[in-house]
């Protein structure tokens, strides 16, 4: 019902109206789901009611493999947080890097407002929590330590990319 409201209403993303299927959203994030937000990395820190605020606005979509949940260059207005399966993140200029359950994507079209900057496809099925633009701020918000997660997260991304990039023109001028 919520997913054909938020269809007809627009709240929903093309991303997601086209790409995901809906499992849950709302209070039901948690009991019926069966998810326990506290295991996953990014939330063991929040109090019971930081947990009940984030499973208010969280919806959980599952995808099969080969979904395409970003595309590069689109605008972007959702963020994902992996809770089952893998994605491959598509670097142009290094190879696919691997996202595992508990690590997310996303998170750099609403920091900066620029468009995707990778291609995101899911290499097995996948189950995501999702976060969309309007209320990112309350992650931010009742997520402890939320900013330094993205940071260390967001540094250790860049390095990498260098690194695989470094790599990939070593390999291509020995070649
Ligand atoms: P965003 O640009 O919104 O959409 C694509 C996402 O891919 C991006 O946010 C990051 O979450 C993710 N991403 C981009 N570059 C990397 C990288 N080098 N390593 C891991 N994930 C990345």
């Amino acid at each position: 019902m919520e997913l054909v409201s938020g269809m007809m209403d627009g709240s929903l993303s093309y991303e997601l109206k086209n790409r995901l299927e809906l499992v849950l959203s709302g209070s039901g994030v948690q009991r019926e789901a069966n998810i326990e937000l506290k295991e996953l990395p990014m939330f063991e820190e929040c109090s019971e009611r930081q947990l009940r605020s984030i499973a208010r606005i969280a919806r959980v979509f599952d995808a099969p493999a080969g979904t395409v949940i970003t595309r590069v260059g689109e605008p972007g207005n959702e963020f994902y947080l992996i809770l089952d399966g893998t994605v491959s993140v598509d670097l142009s200029v290094a190879k696919p890097v691997s996202l595992r359950p508990g690590e997310f994507f996303g998170e750099m079209s609403l920091l900066d407002g620029d468009p995707r900057s990778a291609t995101v496809v899911t290499d097995t099925p996948v189950r995501l929590l999702v976060i969309n633009r309007e209320n990112f701020s309350v992650l931010r918000r009742e997520v402890p330590d939320f900013t330094q997660i993205l940071l260390v997260t967001l540094s250790r991304r860049v390095r990498q990319s260098e690194q695989r990039a470094d790599r990939l023109g070593a390999a291509s001028a020995t070649l």
